[in-house]
Protein backbone atom coordinates (compact mmCIF):
# COMPACT_ATOMS: atom_id res chain seq x y z
CA UNK A 1 0.00 0.00 0.00
CA UNK A 2 1.45 3.37 -1.25
CA UNK A 3 2.06 5.72 1.77
CA UNK A 4 1.03 9.38 1.13
CA UNK A 5 3.37 11.29 3.28
CA UNK A 6 3.22 15.47 3.44
CA UNK A 7 6.20 17.45 3.96
CA UNK A 8 6.27 21.30 4.54
CA UNK A 9 9.61 22.79 3.38
CA UNK A 10 9.69 19.99 0.14
CA UNK A 11 11.00 22.29 -2.23
CA UNK A 12 15.02 22.55 -0.49
CA UNK A 13 17.59 21.13 1.97
CA UNK A 14 16.12 18.54 4.77
CA UNK A 15 12.77 18.62 3.47
CA UNK A 16 13.62 17.40 0.10
CA UNK A 17 15.97 15.21 0.87
CA UNK A 18 13.09 13.43 2.97
CA UNK A 19 11.11 13.69 0.00
CA UNK A 20 13.46 11.58 -2.30
CA UNK A 21 14.53 9.31 0.26
CA UNK A 22 10.77 8.05 0.79
CA UNK A 23 10.28 7.91 -3.05
CA UNK A 24 13.07 5.92 -3.63
CA UNK A 25 13.42 3.80 -0.90
CA UNK A 26 8.87 2.97 -0.57
CA UNK A 27 7.41 4.17 -4.18
CA UNK A 28 5.35 7.23 -1.47
CA UNK A 29 3.39 9.83 -2.55
CA UNK A 30 4.86 12.80 -1.40
CA UNK A 31 2.56 16.00 -0.68
CA UNK A 32 5.23 19.14 -0.97
CA UNK A 33 4.62 22.45 0.94
CA UNK A 34 6.93 25.29 0.31
CA UNK A 35 6.95 29.13 -0.86
CA UNK A 36 9.14 28.68 -4.15
CA UNK A 37 7.15 27.05 -7.04
CA UNK A 38 9.64 26.27 -9.51
CA UNK A 39 11.87 24.60 -6.39
CA UNK A 40 8.94 22.45 -5.37
CA UNK A 41 8.18 21.55 -9.08
CA UNK A 42 12.22 20.21 -9.24
CA UNK A 43 11.84 18.23 -5.87
CA UNK A 44 8.65 16.51 -7.61
CA UNK A 45 10.18 15.37 -10.53
CA UNK A 46 13.16 14.13 -8.74
CA UNK A 47 10.74 11.94 -6.64
CA UNK A 48 9.38 10.51 -10.00
CA UNK A 49 12.83 9.93 -11.36
CA UNK A 50 13.22 7.93 -7.89
CA UNK A 51 9.99 5.90 -7.83
CA UNK A 52 7.49 7.85 -6.09
CA UNK A 53 4.44 10.37 -7.21
CA UNK A 54 4.32 14.04 -5.58
CA UNK A 55 1.95 16.75 -6.03
CA UNK A 56 2.95 20.46 -4.93
CA UNK A 57 1.30 23.16 -3.38
CA UNK A 58 2.76 26.61 -2.71
CA UNK A 59 2.15 27.27 0.86
CA UNK A 60 3.35 29.53 3.62
CA UNK A 61 3.30 27.70 6.62
CA UNK A 62 2.40 30.87 8.37
CA UNK A 63 -0.92 31.24 6.41
CA UNK A 64 -3.30 28.99 8.22
CA UNK A 65 -6.13 29.99 5.84
CA UNK A 66 -3.92 28.49 2.73
CA UNK A 67 -2.95 25.50 5.17
CA UNK A 68 -6.66 24.72 5.87
CA UNK A 69 -7.29 24.92 1.93
CA UNK A 70 -4.86 22.55 1.06
CA UNK A 71 -5.92 20.00 3.36
CA UNK A 72 -9.34 20.39 2.34
CA UNK A 73 -8.04 18.98 -1.82
CA UNK A 74 -5.98 16.03 0.30
CA UNK A 75 -6.96 12.47 0.94
CA UNK A 76 -5.55 10.51 3.78
CA UNK A 77 -2.32 11.11 5.17
CA UNK A 78 -0.09 8.27 6.22
CA UNK A 79 2.93 11.02 7.55
CA UNK A 80 3.21 14.34 8.35
CA UNK A 81 7.15 16.01 8.10
CA UNK A 82 7.52 19.50 9.40
CA UNK A 83 10.57 20.58 8.06
CA UNK A 84 9.77 24.28 6.81
CA UNK A 85 12.28 26.52 8.68
CA UNK A 86 14.22 29.75 8.55
CA UNK A 87 17.01 30.65 10.85
CA UNK A 88 19.45 33.33 11.30
CA UNK A 89 21.08 35.98 14.39
CA UNK A 90 18.55 37.78 16.78
CA UNK A 91 21.04 39.89 18.97
CA UNK A 92 19.21 41.04 21.62
CA UNK A 93 20.63 44.00 21.53
CA UNK A 94 19.19 44.69 17.72
CA UNK A 95 16.58 47.38 17.06
CA UNK A 96 13.89 45.54 15.76
CA UNK A 97 11.92 42.95 17.09
CA UNK A 98 10.82 41.43 13.25
CA UNK A 99 12.82 39.00 12.98
CA UNK A 100 12.89 37.07 16.46
CA UNK A 101 8.74 37.29 14.97
CA UNK A 102 9.04 36.20 12.10
CA UNK A 103 11.65 33.15 13.63
CA UNK A 104 8.79 32.11 15.59
CA UNK A 105 6.18 32.70 13.38
CA UNK A 106 8.03 29.75 10.70
CA UNK A 107 9.67 27.78 12.68
CA UNK A 108 7.43 27.31 16.27
CA UNK A 109 4.08 28.37 14.89
CA UNK A 110 4.57 27.15 11.36
CA UNK A 111 4.54 23.50 12.28
CA UNK A 112 2.16 24.27 14.98
CA UNK A 113 -0.28 25.57 12.25
CA UNK A 114 0.73 22.53 9.70
CA UNK A 115 -0.20 19.58 12.16
CA UNK A 116 -3.56 21.20 12.76
CA UNK A 117 -4.47 22.05 9.35
CA UNK A 118 -3.33 18.02 8.32
CA UNK A 119 -4.09 16.48 11.25
CA UNK A 120 -7.48 15.66 10.26
CA UNK A 121 -6.37 14.24 7.14
CA UNK A 122 -4.79 11.33 9.30
CA UNK A 123 -6.19 8.33 11.32
CA UNK A 124 -4.60 5.74 13.45
CA UNK A 125 -1.33 4.67 11.84
CA UNK A 126 -0.11 8.14 10.83
CA UNK A 127 3.57 9.59 11.76
CA UNK A 128 4.50 13.37 12.53
CA UNK A 129 8.16 14.72 12.61
CA UNK A 130 8.78 17.83 13.91
CA UNK A 131 12.16 19.22 12.67
CA UNK A 132 13.97 20.53 15.37
CA UNK A 133 17.79 21.38 15.99
CA UNK A 134 20.63 20.62 18.44
CA UNK A 135 19.92 24.88 18.77
CA UNK A 136 16.69 23.36 20.38
CA UNK A 137 18.69 20.91 22.95
CA UNK A 138 21.57 24.25 23.35
CA UNK A 139 21.44 28.11 23.57
CA UNK A 140 24.04 29.42 21.00
CA UNK A 141 25.12 33.29 21.86
CA UNK A 142 22.92 35.34 19.34
CA UNK A 143 20.20 33.47 18.30
CA UNK A 144 17.96 33.80 20.65
CA UNK A 145 14.83 33.72 18.74
CA UNK A 146 16.01 30.08 17.11
CA UNK A 147 16.74 28.55 20.07
CA UNK A 148 13.59 29.54 21.57
CA UNK A 149 11.18 28.54 18.59
CA UNK A 150 13.58 24.75 18.73
CA UNK A 151 13.38 23.98 21.90
CA UNK A 152 9.36 25.12 22.06
CA UNK A 153 9.79 22.28 19.07
CA UNK A 154 10.83 19.63 20.88
CA UNK A 155 8.52 20.56 23.59
CA UNK A 156 5.58 20.54 21.39
CA UNK A 157 6.62 16.95 20.00
CA UNK A 158 6.31 15.66 23.77
CA UNK A 159 2.99 16.89 23.87
CA UNK A 160 0.90 16.14 21.24
CA UNK A 161 2.59 13.02 21.23
CA UNK A 162 0.43 12.52 24.54
CA UNK A 163 -2.53 13.90 23.28
CA UNK A 164 -2.10 11.90 20.15
CA UNK A 165 -1.13 8.45 21.05
CA UNK A 166 -4.62 7.26 21.81
CA UNK A 167 -5.57 7.82 18.24
CA UNK A 168 -2.85 5.78 17.14
CA UNK A 169 -0.71 8.80 15.83
CA UNK A 170 3.08 9.02 17.06
CA UNK A 171 4.69 12.08 17.17
CA UNK A 172 8.19 12.63 17.56
CA UNK A 173 11.09 15.55 16.75
CA UNK A 174 14.64 15.23 15.67
CA UNK A 175 17.81 17.39 16.16
CA UNK A 176 19.70 17.59 13.70
CA UNK A 177 23.30 19.28 14.08
CA UNK A 178 25.02 20.96 11.20
CA UNK A 179 23.58 19.68 7.73
CA UNK A 180 25.09 21.00 4.48
CA UNK A 181 22.29 23.05 3.37
CA UNK A 182 21.76 27.00 2.07
CA UNK A 183 20.66 27.43 5.49
CA UNK A 184 24.04 25.71 6.82
CA UNK A 185 25.90 28.15 4.26
CA UNK A 186 23.83 31.18 5.49
CA UNK A 187 24.87 30.57 8.79
CA UNK A 188 28.88 30.11 8.46
CA UNK A 189 28.57 33.27 6.08
CA UNK A 190 27.00 35.20 9.50
CA UNK A 191 29.03 33.56 12.12
CA UNK A 192 32.29 33.85 10.37
CA UNK A 193 31.57 37.83 9.90
CA UNK A 194 30.04 38.25 13.61
CA UNK A 195 33.07 36.66 15.29
CA UNK A 196 35.73 37.80 12.20
CA UNK A 197 36.87 34.68 10.74
CA UNK A 198 36.59 33.29 7.05
CA UNK A 199 34.28 30.99 6.79
CA UNK A 200 36.78 28.30 6.35
CA UNK A 201 38.19 29.26 9.35
CA UNK A 202 34.47 28.92 10.89
CA UNK A 203 33.28 26.12 9.33
CA UNK A 204 36.80 24.06 10.29
CA UNK A 205 35.84 25.31 13.76
CA UNK A 206 32.77 23.51 14.01
CA UNK A 207 33.37 20.27 12.19
CA UNK A 208 36.14 20.27 14.88
CA UNK A 209 33.25 20.21 17.74
CA UNK A 210 31.39 17.76 16.43
CA UNK A 211 33.02 13.84 17.82
CA UNK A 212 32.44 12.80 14.34
CA UNK A 213 34.65 15.63 12.95
CA UNK A 214 32.04 16.69 9.40
CA UNK A 215 28.79 18.22 8.90
CA UNK A 216 25.73 15.45 7.49
CA UNK A 217 24.30 15.15 4.10
CA UNK A 218 20.86 16.02 3.65
CA UNK A 219 19.97 12.94 3.12
CA UNK A 220 21.43 10.94 6.01
CA UNK A 221 18.61 13.36 8.37
CA UNK A 222 16.50 11.54 5.75
CA UNK A 223 17.72 8.61 7.08
CA UNK A 224 16.61 9.17 11.07
CA UNK A 225 13.36 11.12 9.90
CA UNK A 226 11.96 8.31 7.92
CA UNK A 227 12.73 5.44 10.85
CA UNK A 228 10.00 7.93 12.76
CA UNK A 229 7.94 7.89 9.71
CA UNK A 230 7.74 3.92 9.46
CA UNK A 231 5.15 1.60 10.66
CA UNK A 232 7.39 -0.49 12.81
CA UNK A 233 8.46 2.07 15.08
CA UNK A 234 5.37 2.62 18.15
CA UNK A 235 8.11 2.38 20.38
CA UNK A 236 9.97 5.65 19.96
CA UNK A 237 7.13 8.11 20.77
CA UNK A 238 7.20 11.78 22.02
CA UNK A 239 10.62 11.42 21.58
CA UNK A 240 13.92 13.87 20.10
CA UNK A 241 16.16 11.92 17.96
CA UNK A 242 19.38 13.71 17.92
CA UNK A 243 21.26 13.44 14.40
CA UNK A 244 24.33 15.32 15.20
CA UNK A 245 27.36 13.16 15.30
CA UNK A 246 27.45 12.89 18.53
CA UNK A 247 27.50 16.49 20.01
CA UNK A 248 24.35 15.87 22.47
CA UNK A 249 24.10 12.74 24.42
CA UNK A 250 20.64 13.09 25.89
N1 LIG B 1 20.87 22.88 7.86
C1 LIG B 1 21.11 22.71 9.13
O1 LIG B 1 22.29 22.74 9.56
C2 LIG B 1 19.98 22.44 10.10
C3 LIG B 1 20.33 21.99 11.37
C4 LIG B 1 19.32 21.72 12.29
C5 LIG B 1 18.01 21.90 11.93
N2 LIG B 1 17.68 22.35 10.69
C6 LIG B 1 16.25 22.53 10.40
O2 LIG B 1 15.90 21.72 9.30
C7 LIG B 1 14.80 22.32 8.61
C8 LIG B 1 15.15 22.43 7.14
O3 LIG B 1 16.28 23.28 7.02
P1 LIG B 1 17.28 23.22 5.77
O4 LIG B 1 18.65 23.18 6.32
O5 LIG B 1 16.81 22.20 4.83
O6 LIG B 1 17.05 24.70 5.21
P2 LIG B 1 16.86 25.25 3.74
O7 LIG B 1 17.68 24.51 2.77
O8 LIG B 1 17.02 26.73 3.89
O9 LIG B 1 15.33 24.91 3.44
C9 LIG B 1 14.32 25.50 4.19
C10 LIG B 1 12.98 24.99 3.68
O10 LIG B 1 11.96 25.58 4.47
C11 LIG B 1 11.01 26.20 3.61
N3 LIG B 1 10.42 27.34 4.29
C12 LIG B 1 11.03 28.28 5.03
N4 LIG B 1 10.14 29.14 5.53
C13 LIG B 1 8.92 28.73 5.09
C14 LIG B 1 7.60 29.21 5.27
N5 LIG B 1 7.34 30.29 6.01
N6 LIG B 1 6.58 28.53 4.69
C15 LIG B 1 6.84 27.44 3.94
N7 LIG B 1 8.08 26.94 3.72
C16 LIG B 1 9.09 27.59 4.29
C17 LIG B 1 11.79 26.58 2.37
O11 LIG B 1 10.90 26.66 1.30
P3 LIG B 1 10.97 27.80 0.15
O12 LIG B 1 12.39 27.97 -0.22
O13 LIG B 1 10.14 27.20 -0.94
O14 LIG B 1 10.38 28.99 0.79
C18 LIG B 1 12.73 25.39 2.23
O15 LIG B 1 12.08 24.31 1.60
C19 LIG B 1 14.56 23.67 9.28
O16 LIG B 1 13.49 23.56 10.17
C20 LIG B 1 15.86 23.93 10.03
O17 LIG B 1 15.66 24.75 11.14
C21 LIG B 1 18.64 22.62 9.76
Amino acid sequence: MTRSILITGGSRGIGRACAWHLARTEGAHLVLLGRDAQALAATAEGVRQAGGTAESHVADVTDRARLAGIARTLGPLDGLVAAAGISGMTPVDRDSDAFFDEILAADLTGPWNSVRAFLPRMGPGGRIVLVASVLGRFGVPGYGAYCAAKHGLIGLAKALALELIDRGIVVNAVAPGWVDTDMAQTGIHQIAAATGQTEAQFRAQAEAAVPVKRFFQPEEIAHGVAWLLNPANSMQVGQCLNLDGGVVQN
